[in-house]
């Protein structure tokens, strides 16, 4: 049976976020160089993408490229930063069809030339677009967010553009690069580890943590509607109690 039926539309987890981990230990299963892993990785990117855009998820985010991951074999951070521009180059289409707006959050400058302006040429195409966001974390580190977040508050104060007894949830909420997206409700991790790998240590304060041990180019629309079920089981509280919640 299709679980695409078993999700409840009224409660659909308004932005997923996903940490797509396993693509080398896939690879090596197969016997295949890790980049096998990161090219059929980005079949699981559309996948996911069409899954949610389908279903009336708002806000996608994917967790793509590390800041940490900069320190990985010159040749892999080749192969991640070529996929990049194939995949936008080829997705571009998918994205304008399917009324998805794309976005980037990161140290995007860090980028090598060519993905930036490819990055930044879909995201100018697709800007209008209102069905979903995708946003993909690109050179992103959430501790390298956060300590930029507190440099451009502190020059706003010292400029007294901000008084720093108004600085608040909404004002650090404001200068994050997440700025236009809202709280994430589900984190997903695959590959079977269970930590946060520095993404989102803000933004997942509430989200309703899943981890599968399915390794990424596995991942399938399938996977991810058994994640939206399983999150659809869990009571939310917020801090309150489950008798105030009814
Ligand atoms: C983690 O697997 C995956 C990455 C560091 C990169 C993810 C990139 C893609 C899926 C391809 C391109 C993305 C887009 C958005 C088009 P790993 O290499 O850490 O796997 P391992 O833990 O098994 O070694």
């Amino acid at each position: 049976m299709d679980l695409k039926n078993e999700i409840n539309k009224n409660t659909l987890p308004k932005h997923i976020a996903v940490i797509m981990d396993g693509n080398g230990r896939w690879a090596k299963q197969q016997g295949l160089l890790r980049a096998f892993g990161h090219e059929n990785g980005t079949k699981s990117v559309k996948q996911t993408v069409e899954a949610c855009a389908e279903l009336g998820v708002e806000n996608l985010t994917l967790y793509a490229f590390s800041t940490e991951n900069w320190n990985r074999p010159k040749l892999e951070v080749k192969t991640l930063m070529k996929l990049l521009v194939s995949s936008l180059k080829n997705e571009v289409k998918t994205l304008q069809d399917n009324n998805i707006k794309l976005t980037a959050i990161g140290n995007l400058n860090t980028l090598p030339k060519k993905v930036y302006s490819e990055l930044f040429e879909v995201i100018e195409t697709t800007k209008e677009n209102t069905r979903m966001t995708l946003t993909l974390a690109l050179s992103y580190g959430s501790r390298e967010e956060i300590i930029n977040t507190v440099k451009e508050i502190s020059n706003k104060v010292k400029n007294n553009i901000i008084s720093s007894e108004n600085i608040d949830e909404s004002i650090i909420n404001e200068h994050l690069y997440t700025r236009n997206l809202l709280d994430v409700d589900l984190l997903i991790r695959t590959s079977g580890e269970q930590r946060i790998s520095n993404f989102l240590l803000w933004q997942i304060a509430y989200a309703e943590l899943y981890f599968t041990s399915v390794l990424w180019p596995d991942f399938t629309k399938q996977h991810l509607y058994e994640a939206i079920i399983e999150y659809q089981k869990r009571e939310r509280r917020f801090g309150k109690t489950s008798e105030q919640l009814s």
